[in-house]
């Protein structure tokens, strides 16, 4: 029989670890989300409580950072975005945190460069990287390149961000882009009438990718802190009180558990909703 030519990619399923693979059969496979965001906090708390300094918690938050994109990987999420730096971060924390988090980034990207191509992810940013230090870029820049050829799961570091300079910065360039395609005769008013929330949602750093269908945060804090503000205007939040140095691919797969028992409506109403009692009208006169 000729064999037939397929371009499946073979499951990577039984990777899993067995603790993980029991969570995963809970699960139902056809609703995995496209895209899990994560806010990653802790590392310092994580530190303080074993004496030992908040450096420490960093290192070992890096290391939680790559059990999870594997665990991802295996089970074939397209998108995991990890909230790994804001503008915040940079502009408040002491210099020497920032520069210790700049080489932990830099170590780490040399070092799991392998790791992500046998695990065939890709590696992208958000963020204002070209504020970042120049030695820092280069080599965001070499991961990138080395894993871009990848085709699973797409990791993208959230580095020197924050949501409201990126919705800014897409608000400017989605006019800039309709009074180019307008040639510049068209008076302002005229633009801002025309901007519509598909153009800036093509100018933001994420365009190329869905919005996230569950945040996740670790350490127990109920905030947003200014991460992806757009993009998650309907995504599932899901917190846990682990924090992240803590934090593993069971714990991801735990939180898209939860998120598969939720009802998304998007605004709408819950599919069994069924006003059959009264017409809005006859409600309204009674
Ligand atoms: C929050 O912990 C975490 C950060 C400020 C940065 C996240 C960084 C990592 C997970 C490590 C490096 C990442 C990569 C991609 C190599 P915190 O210091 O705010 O903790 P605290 O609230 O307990 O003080």
């Amino acid at each position: 029989m000729p064999v037939q030519a397929t371009n499946r990619v073979p499951s990577r399923l039984h990777e899993l670890s067995a603790e993980e693979q029991t969570v995963y059969r809970q699960l139902d496979p056809t609703k995995i989300p496209q895209h899990v965001a994560i806010i990653m906090d802790g590392n310092g708390r994580w530190a303080g409580k074993r004496a030992l300094k908040r450096f420490l918690g960093h290192q070992q938050g890096a290391e939680s950072v790559q059990y999870v994109v594997e665990t991802a990987s295996r089970i074939d999420l397209p998108f995991l975005t990890l909230y790994a730096f804001s503008l915040e971060n940079n502009l408040r924390r002491p210099k020497a945190e920032v520069s210790f988090l700049m080489k932990l980034l830099k170590s780490y990207l040399i070092g799991n460069v392998k790791r992500m191509n046998d695990n065939n992810v890709r590696i992208a940013y958000v963020g204002r990287i070209s504020q970042l230090p120049n030695e820092v870029q280069e080599t965001m820049h070499w991961a990138a390149e080395q894993t871009a050829r990848n085709t699973g799961t797409t990791l993208t570091l959230a580095l020197n961000y924050g949501a409201r300079g990126e919705i800014v910065d897409a608000v400017r360039s989605a006019l800039t882009r309709l009074a180019a395609e307008q040639n510049g005769t068209v008076p302002l008013n005229a633009l801002l009438a025309g901007l519509t929330e598909e153009h800036v949602s093509r100018a933001l750093y994420t365009a190329h990718m869905p919005d996230p269908d569950l945040v996740i945060r670790t350490s127990g804090e109920m905030r947003i802190s200014n991460f992806l503000l757009w993009q998650i205007a309907y995504s599932e939040i899901y917190v846990t009180e682990r924090l992240w140095p803590d934090f593993r691919g069971k714990h991801l797969l735990e939180a898209i558990q939860q998120y598969q028992g939720r009802e998304r409506r998007f605004g709408g109403l819950a599919n069994a909703t069924e006003d059959k009692a009264v017409e809005p009208e006859q409600a309204l006169v009674r």
